[in-house]
């Protein structure tokens, strides 16, 4: 049952305007086409109503979900409730473009906007450092908050500065070397919302980098599907023994419960073959789990974001 009361919905309508739904359904948002409904699915217009979003959701004792463009998330059937925040289609702006005294660029880019619109500002412009994200299909806010990457490196390795807001509303920056990262993950203050982050990039030559990010997406296009899903479904145990392989080593390319398949392109993708549920891709992904685990003794732990609530049987009187 949705958290947001009648008084609730007047007040984030007098807030936002358009910038807000109601019952949204999630599958309309995700890469993965899959999920129920947002209670709220607000799209701020700015860091200051942002900020008034936060603030009135703390005073209600709403609980907010950010997400960026949907590209690593599983949301489950039963949705989410209380207030999705989207960054994506009004705060994706680059700041600031910056020479630094040692001849490095220094770009500063709103957490909504899409990674590989920063990609190809960096290609068309001769700006190496960003080379590692092509493919990725998240949001920068997204990308920075679970340090995404590929073999070829990630966000840690060219984000010199976070700016956020943390669960009070105060606008905090932190310098990349405050920022323990991790693989796939940081320890970003609890409730806090990503607002942009200053990336440090290098000039190098344009038809280079050009001829290396075709060769990239040329390789991306044979290894990996392009079905609806939520990408690589679980982290690298290690490099020498990546899921995709394990998965794969294990059989399971190919199988499939109700609509929800595991690739037969690479294995660490589930493929939603068209009106998959949450529930059929959480059986699929606990069949890959048992079947790893007794094969390899390997425990997998999933990389997409899992979201939301499992939907609960209806009762019948
Ligand atoms: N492999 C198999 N069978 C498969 C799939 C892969 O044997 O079905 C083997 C490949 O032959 C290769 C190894 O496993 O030797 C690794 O595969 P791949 O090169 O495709 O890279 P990956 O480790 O599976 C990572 C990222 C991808 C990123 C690629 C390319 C993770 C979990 N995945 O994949 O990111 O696109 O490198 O750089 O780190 C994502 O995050 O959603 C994602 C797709």
């Amino acid at each position: 049952m949705s958290l947001i009361s009648a008084e609730d919905k007047r007040w984030l309508q007098q807030l936002l305007g358009e910038r807000v739904r109601f019952d949204e359904l999630m599958r309309r948002h995700t890469t993965f086409r899959i999920g129920g409904p947002a209670d709220a699915y607000a799209m701020p217009a700015g860091a200051d109503e942002l900020s008034l979003l936060l603030q009135g959701a703390n005073r209600r004792g709403l609980p907010l979900t950010v997400v960026g463009n949907g590209s690593n998330l599983l949301v489950l059937d039963g949705g989410i409730r209380g207030i999705v925040i989207n960054l994506a289609p009004h705060m994706r702006a680059v700041r600031s473009v910056a020479a630094d005294q040692a001849g490095a660029i220094m770009v500063t880019a709103q957490a909504g906007l899409p990674l590989p619109a920063l990609c190809r500002l960096a290609l068309a412009n001769g700006w190496n450092g960003m080379n590692f994200a092509l493919g990725i299909p998240g949001c920068v806010g997204g990308a920075i908050y679970m340090n995404a990457g590929s073999a070829d490196g990630c966000m840690a390795d060219v984000v010199r500065e976070v700016t956020l807001l943390d669960r009070r509303a105060q606008r905090l920056t932190l310098p990349a070397g405050n920022i323990t990262w991790d693989y796939r993950q940081a320890p970003w203050p609890q409730g806090s919302i990503i607002l942009e982050g200053k990336f440090q990039l290098q000039a190098a030559d344009k038809n280079h980098l050009k001829r290396k990010a075709r060769q990239w997406v040329m390789t991306r296009k044979r290894r990996q599907p392009a079905a609806a899903s939520a990408g690589c479904f679980f982290k690298n145990p290690s490099p020498q023994r990546p899921a995709g392989r394990l998965i794969d080593e294990a059989g399971l390319k190919g199988k499939r419960i109700g609509q929800a398949e595991v690739s037969g392109q690479h294995a660490n993708f589930i493929l939603n073959r068209g009106g998959a549920s949450a529930g059929d891709v959480i059986a699929l992904v606990g069949l890959i789990e048992t079947t790893v685990a007794e094969r390899f003794g390997i425990e997998l732990e999933p990389e997409v974001v899992i979201l939301g609530e499992e939907r609960h049987a209806k009762k019948s009187f």
